[in-house]
């Protein structure tokens, strides 16, 4: 059975198509119209799907939308007309939203001709069934937490080959995700789309504020979140997501342009602190309720990598699993998942990768590179790419199937020795342009993690998890130790990516670190490349050092 999963018009939307629960296709539509968290009805990541699986839109055998128009509608309208006049701008959005959404299967059937089944799943129980069912365990305590589905917030629940179990609701407007959104736009950035920036920044933090954050927003004994939402205005209008009261107390908010003070350090500190508490203060409740003690997580706020690495280490629980595309784009799989099983499918194998979007082969990347009028060299993709690498080279490195999720994971990836004091400040300079204050992500083979990370015997498959550097070797990976100490850590197996897994111990060899400054290929504000076009473009475009695409090398001048 193939079931056709996406989501649309919000953010991050996706494709994703599987075969007896097994996943075939996946990829996010930015990839394709190269919008940055396209809110677009993701035809163009449907047709890859359809062209992936070898079918036309008749060989789907049911369709799968990752949100249910009629969940909670009364009190969300409830809600909204509560706070009118004010909340005017906000029904209309919300108003344009709900149709778009309910009429979701004509605009499939007018753009494809799809006219089979078609099914609205709960964005929550698409996030759950996400969360579970990439996971290959039997059964699982699931964590949902995001902005907002139909009228949730957050969920905790039990999933198993029979379903999704409810063990706790919180509803909108409480929510943690629209307090990371509401804080986010207060620290001068655009929710949604920097929330990492955020969590970055928070690194430097004292902790000053924690105490006064805790009244903002909370868990109780129930297990649902509680703000105070006297601090927030994103449930009247969405001009201002944070209030008066906010800023009485917090201090004014930073314009993007404006210096980052301590002052605001210390917000996004009491945030990052705060959502830590909470997240552990859930999960202690949901392994306390369940009784089970391996843990799914999902939604936006599970992209937090730092939470993740303490939830991990927490001792609370004995294995987290945040599949690659926690937030939405995850919900157009997890929405395919939930109906293959409520379909009586068999449970779905572990996820135990992310390269399910499109590749390339060798003649076409050759096409894009001469189309540029450049030339390249054949070379061994991995043993050459660690010599670039070795030489303090910055290396643009383009393979296999493109990876889902907002991080690369070593197919559509730009790689750097991680070891030069000014690597960093090297890279954003020249390729990045991203803040100085935020750090980048190290690759290791699974094997050899532990002797450079403290990661518990934990994997790290997904680049999801923050775990400190070994005290050791901090000031010998400068360009990827935050300034607390930590990494946001990606081991390799080579049976995901036996080249990438390669190329990291080739560079061991040369240079005794088998660890790559592993960033996403893009420059900042677009998506990560998609097509060997896309890669020759970035390369053209920025100051990388070499552009490796299949078995084709080719330097800048001087290089
Ligand atoms: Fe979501």
């Amino acid at each position: 059975m193939r079931i056709l999963g996406f989501n649309a018009y919000i953010h991050d939307t996706a494709a994703a198509l599987i075969e007896d629960g097994r996943v075939v296709a996946f990829a996010e539509q930015e990839r394709f119209d190269r919008i940055k968290h396209s809110t677009a009805l993701p035809l163009e990541a449907i047709r890859f799907c359809l062209e992936q699986a070898g079918v036309e839109i008749e060989g789907i055998d049911a369709a799968a939308f990752y949100w249910d128009p009629w969940a909670g509608l009364g009190r969300r309208a409830w809600q909204t007309l509560c706070n009118l006049p004010r909340s005017t701008k906000l029904l209309g959005l919300h108003g344009h939203n709900w149709s778009a959404v309910r009429n979701v299967r004509h605009a499939l059937r007018a753009a494809l001709g799809y006219s089979g089944p078609f099914h609205h799943v709960n964005h929550y129980l698409s996030h759950a069934a996400a969360n579970h069912y990439t996971s290959g365990l039997e059964r699982s305590a699931t964590l949902v937490v995001d902005g907002n589905g139909e009228i949730a917030s957050a969920l905790l629940g039990v999933v198993d080959r029979d379903g999704v179990r409810p063990l706790a609701w919180t509803l909108y407007p409480h929510s943690l995700g629209l307090v990371w959104c509401a804080v986010t736009e207060y620290l001068g950035y655009r929710q949604n789309q920097h929330e990492g920036k955020v969590m970055g920044l928070a690194s430097y933090g004292a902790g000053a504020l924690v105490e006064k954050f805790r009244r903002v927003v909370r868990a109780d004994a129930a297990g649902r979140i509680r703000c105070d939402l006297s601090y927030f205005d994103y449930h009247k209008d969405r001009r201002n997501w944070f209030s008066p009261r906010f800023v009485a107390e917090f201090g004014p908010p930073r314009r993007p342009e404006e210096e980052i003070t301590a002052q605001h350090i210390e917000v996004a500190c009491a945030l990052q602190t705060v959502t830590e508490e909470i997240l552990l203060a859930l999960t202690e409740q949901l392994v306390r309720r369940s009784g089970i003690r391996e843990l799914t997580f999902g939604g936006g706020v599970a992209l937090n990598c730092v939470a993740n690495g303490r939830i991990a280490a927490s001792g609370l629980v004995d294995a987290l699993h945040v599949q690659p595309a926690a937030s939405d784009a995850g919900a157009a799989l997890g929405a395919a998942l939930y109906v293959h099983m409520a379909a009586g499918g068999a449970p779905p194998p572990r996820l135990d990768h992310a390269y399910f979007g499109p590749e390339f082969s060798e003649d076409q990347v050759l096409v894009a590179l001469r189309g540029r009028g450049i030339e390249p060299q054949r070379v061994d993709p991995a043993q050459a790419c660690a010599a670039d690498l070795a030489a303090g080279r910055i290396v643009g490195w383009f393979q296999g199937r493109m990876e889902v999720g907002p991080r690369a994971l070593g197919n559509r990836s730009i790689l750097a020795d991680p070891r030069p004091a000014g690597m960093k400040d090297r890279l954003n300079a020249r390729v990045k342009h991203r803040e100085g204050f935020r750090p980048f992500a190290p690759a290791v083979p699974l094997e050899r993690a532990a002797e450079f990370f403290e990661t518990g015997g934990r994997p790290s498959p997904f680049m999801l998890l923050a775990v400190p550097v070994r005290p050791e070797f901090r000031a010998a990976l400068p360009a990827i130790t935050h300034v607390d100490g930590s990494a946001r850590l990606q081991t390799v197996r080579r049976e995901d990516n036996p080249l990438f897994h390669e190329l990291l111990l080739a560079f061991g060899a040369l240079s005794n670190v088998p660890v790559l400054l592993n960033t996403s290929f893009n420059v900042a504000g677009q998506p990560i490349v998609c097509t060997p076009t896309d890669a020759v473009e970035c390369f053209l475009g920025t100051e990388l050092d070499v552009l490796i695409a299949g078995p084709w090398r080719t330097a800048k001048p001087g290089c």
